[in-house]
């Protein structure tokens, strides 16, 4: 117990994404630039970021050639943003078979019923069109992402909410197995991120969501001029037709940009006419204030944001091998720590028969066999 008491002491995060595209702008204030500060922080003893290439072929089924390809892009995205794989384990999830024996075992704790109560599973079924031919592998995913995270003992799970139900899944598999078999795994905690706008930052149309098949994105690797030629093309409010008419903030995308990205050094920077972001709402509200100016604003924040990012990927883009030296080190890596863990679940579900020599013994004796007595 002593021994359980202090591995919850230290503070572990595991999180991770589907290598089905490049970054955007949405990954990156939403999470991405968290994990960085969380990284850097100091206040955990490790971090591990998964690329799960195994969970997005649950639903690439007939695309394993766009997740292959989407691993060096995501990992280009990681280390540009400021992952640093000096202080992050960065891995490969298929690269750790451990992962799929603990799933097969957690398989064991988890009802048909209940998975069918996964919200985020249910509205990927409805959006996937899978309603009557679920892969199984798909249907199983959030018991797949468990092993995820408590292969390595995670605390922390930096996600987005719609992460939420995997990480209550998680913790109800911990719960039950700690339960039935011996506490050896440790409940995760989801953390969010809390401002409301980059939590969920909308495409550049306002529709809910950056997503590629809407084509509203701004990408990390996007040009300077692909980015501003999007936000200066970015949904407004369309009652907003002369400059001198009163502006609405409400589905406005470029304000719901600025909540996520500006601060009052901005201001100071490129608008000094205004002292923070309430003012220049305000003035937009009163009319007079032409949407031009607000996008032009917010064009150079998002700039000084993207261009270091930006360089970065260039830099990293001319050395690839060293990209999957980085992955490869870091799978080695986090196959160490889930062996760890797998074999004392083995243990605590009883089938580790050939490293338990008193199992042996006592069976010896039981048929009045004889026992080696080892030195
Ligand atoms: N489900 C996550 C997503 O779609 C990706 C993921 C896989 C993950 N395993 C994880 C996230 C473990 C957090 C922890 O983005």
């Amino acid at each position: 117990m002593e021994n359980q008491n202090k591995k919850q002491a230290d503070k572990i995060i595991l999180t991770g994404d589907r290598p089905t595209g490049r970054l955007h702008i949405g990954h990156y204030i939403g999470s991405l630039l968290r994990r960085v500060e969380l990284q850097n922080s100091g206040e955990y003893q490790k971090t591990f970021i998964m690329i799960a290439d195994a969970q997005a072929l649950t639903d690439n089924i007939e695309n394993p050639e766009k997740v292959r390809q989407n691993i060096i892009e995501v990992a280009l995205d990681y280390i540009a943003c400021g992952l640093d794989p000096e202080k992050s384990v960065l891995l490969i999830q298929s690269q750790i078979p451990e992962l799929c024996e603990l799933t097969f075992y957690y398989m064991d704790l988890v009802t048909v019923a209940r998975l069918q109560r996964n919200p985020t599973v249910k509205s990927e079924i409805q959006m996937r069109n899978f309603e009557s031919s679920i892969p199984v592998g798909f249907f199983t995913y959030p018991i797949s992402q468990a092993a995820d995270i408590t292969a390595f003992k995670a605390t922390t799970v930096p996600v987005g909410d719609d992460q939420l139900p995997m990480i209550e899944q998680t913790r109800e598999i911990v719960h039950k197995f700690n339960t039935v078999y011996a506490p050896v795994l440790v409940e995760p905690e989801a953390l969010l991120q809390e401002n409301e706008a980059r939590r969920r930052l909308p495409g550049t149309d306002g529709k809910a969501k950056m997503s590629k098949s809407l084509g509203n994105c701004i990408y990390l690797a996007d040009s300077a001029d692909q980015v501003r030629a999007k936000i200066m093309s970015m949904f407004t409010d369309p009652l907003h037709l002369q400059v001198s008419d009163p502006g609405h903030l409400e589905g406005n995308t470029v304000f719901t940009y600025l909540d996520a990205f500006c601060t009052e050094e901005h201001f100071g920077r490129y608008l000094p006419d205004y002292a923070n972001l309430d003012e220049l709402k305000a003035h937009y509200q009163r009319g007079g204030l032409g949407d031009v100016k607000v996008k032009k604003f917010l064009n150079n924040i998002v700039q000084e944001t993207l261009e270091p990012i930006r360089n970065r990927r260039k830099e990293w883009e001319k050395n690839i091998p060293a990209i999957y030296d980085i992955l490869k080190k870091g799978s080695d890596q986090a196959r160490e720590v889930a062996a760890r863990t797998l074999s004392e679940v083995k243990s605590a579900m009883r089938i580790n028969y050939f490293e338990d020599t008193e199992l042996i013994r006592a069976q010896s004796e039981k048929f009045g066999s004889s026992f080696p007595v080892s030195d």
